[in-house]
């Protein structure tokens, strides 16, 4: 089975060929960061317009690169949420045009299941350690931040165990990152500015960025004023090794919630195996960090590669390869909403 996935929820415009074993035979992802980082943050009319210029040339693109007609498609998977309306509607009006004119089932997928199969997807090169379900899954991205228990892959077998109650983590660390005059997004810098910092040097002037430490749920909202403040008490912004070690402690404070909270939904839960998801999963500490506490406990860690873990099309085929192979499609109505459906 070989299913086409879209993805435009928020700033890439995405699409890609993946069969319902998770064989990516395309994946093309064209960024808009460099069209929002004058703003420093997605906007949300700017991310629509392009996803409408640059769509039909990266589906076509996807199709060529997996040497594929839609006719030899077997479905059209696309995300219908949670997103930017505006920016969701241009992908999943392409998806409709295409499942119409070609007369393939249309399947709308929640953007977060995607997030939360990536590590299903088998990608040239990386490394084929799949997870067996249940498992705890830890999505981090820019706009989400939750633990699930995952005991397999449709809607009705995911369970929120929690979530943040503020800011996603990626979205503190873009925030943290403007302060800093790092431009946007923040993530990747603060995480290669931090392997060269010692969180101990700056340490003193931030909080723990938890809600209380028994639950599962996040707050990162404290750690981003903590660093607020201490930029403005200085005249001048923090540079060079000081620069380091601020970022050293703030992405420290985040991952070291993100791995206690992890831990403790796989022992609450009593089960042996973590999954990482989302953009965040991509950050090194986090990445090392999880790997060395869970096997501290004999809990087993499955990362996706980088280019599952930030928003992808594959993803999205994958998941709708798996609702297909179910029996599942959606009518031609179908419609994009703004929250999840998880
Ligand atoms: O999953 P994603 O590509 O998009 C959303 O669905 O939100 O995640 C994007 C987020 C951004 O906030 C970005 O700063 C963050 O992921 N990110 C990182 C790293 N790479 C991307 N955060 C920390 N360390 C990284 N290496
Ligand atoms: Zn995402």
């Amino acid at each position: 089975m070989r299913v086409l996935g879209i993805e435009t929820s928020c700033d890439e415009t995405a699409a890609a060929v993946v069969t319902e074993q998770g064989d990516v035979l395309s994946d093309v992802v064209r960024s808009q960061v460099e069209l929002h980082a004058p703003y420093g943050g997605v906007v949300p009319e700017v991310a629509a317009r392009d996803h409408a210029r640059v769509i039909v040339p990266v589906v076509r693109e996807a199709l060529r690169k997996a040497d594929l007609t839609v006719d030899a498609l077997d479905g059209i998977a696309v995300t219908t949420r949670p997103g930017l309306l505006g920016a969701l509607l241009v992908g999943l009006s392409t998806a409709k045009g295409l499942a119409w004119a070609s007369g393939k089932p249309l399947i709308g997928v929640d953007h977060l299941v995607g997030h939360l199969l990536a590590v299903f997807l088998k990608r040239e090169g990386s490394e084929a350690r799949m997870p067996a379900f249940p498992f705890v899954a830890l999505l981090v991205s820019g706009g989400h931040t939750a633990l699930y228990r995952v005991d397999g892959p449709s809607l009705d077998q995911i369970r929120e165990l929690g979530a943040t109650r503020d800011d996603a983590a990626g979205e503190a660390f873009d925030k943290v990152a403007k302060l800093l005059g790092l431009g946007y997004p923040g993530g990747p810098v603060v995480d290669r500015l931090a392997a060269q910092g010692d969180a101990a040097r700056a340490v003193e002037a931030l909080p723990k960025a938890m809600a209380r430490r028994d639950s599962l749920e996040f707050s990162f909202s404290g750690l981003k004023t903590a660093v607020a403040r201490h930029v403005a008490q200085r005249s001048v912004r923090p540079e060079g090794q000081a620069l380091h070690d601020l970022c050293a402690a703030f992405q420290g404070a985040v991952v070291d919630t993100l791995v206690r909270k992890t831990v403790t939904a796989a022992l609450r839960e009593e089960v042996t195996r973590v999954v990482l998801g989302g953009g965040v999963a991509a950050n090194r500490g986090l990445r090392a960090r999880m790997t060395e506490s869970c096997a501290r406990r004999g809990v087993e860690v499955f990362i996706p590669s980088f280019a599952s873990c930030t928003d992808n099309a594959a993803m999205i085929a994958y998941a709708g390869a798996l609702r297909l192979a179910a029996g599942e499609r959606d009518s031609l109505d179908l419609s994009p909403a703004t929250r999840t459906s998880l």
